[in-house]
């Protein structure tokens, strides 16, 4: 899959497959992640890897939108370190995520609405914050794989040299 491909086709899926992702795709998942630029490459970031139940749902709790967080047979939280930034974290997990989408596994970005709650189920130490989880799994079919709500036409997006 070429990368115009990969990123147009890249929706965020909330219905998975239970085929399991492979400890191979795994690792190209987090190169991708560990990969991406960062503010003086400071590479504020960890990855906790999540594959069991138990650890899934306790996670999922922490989260408004995260229902469908426990099916997905894999799940990634993205961790700042103390002083890390949101965008540091953001390209992280968008390569993680194009990564996987190229080896057709699907994804969801979820938010942990009580960030308290989501440093206790990781157990992070003193500082470190949950920027984002994202659930990964291979779609449960190609109806799932997204909402079907259009992006923001491109005339109204863009802007030459000022507003
Ligand atoms: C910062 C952020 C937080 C999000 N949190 C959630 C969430 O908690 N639960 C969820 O199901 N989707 C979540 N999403 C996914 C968005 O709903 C999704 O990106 C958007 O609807 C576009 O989806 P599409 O690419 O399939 O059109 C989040 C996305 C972002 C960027």
């Amino acid at each position: 899959m070429d990368a115009q491909t990969c990123i147009r086709s890249k929706r965020d899926s909330r219905d998975y497959a239970e085929a399991p992702i492979s400890e191979e795709t795994l690792q190209g998942i987090l190169q991708a992640g560990r990969m991406a630029g960062s503010s003086k490459n400071t590479q504020p970031w960890a990855f906790v890897v999540l594959r069991e139940a138990s650890g899934k749902s306790e996670l999922a709790a922490c989260g408004q939108f995260a229902q469908h967080m426990p099916s997905a047979p894999l799940v990634i939280a993205v961790v700042l370190t103390p002083d890390g930034g949101a965008f540091d974290a953001g390209r992280a997990s968008q390569n993680m995520m194009l990564a996987a989408w190229a080896e057709g596994i699907t994804s969801c970005p979820v938010a942990m609405h009580d960030q308290e709650c989501a440093q206790r189920a990781l157990g992070l130490p003193e500082g470190h914050r949950v920027a984002m989880v994202l659930a990964f799994g291979y779609p449960a079919s190609e109806k799932s794989r997204h909402r079907g709500i259009a992006r923001t036409p491109m005339a109204e997006l863009v802007h030459e040299e000022r507003w």
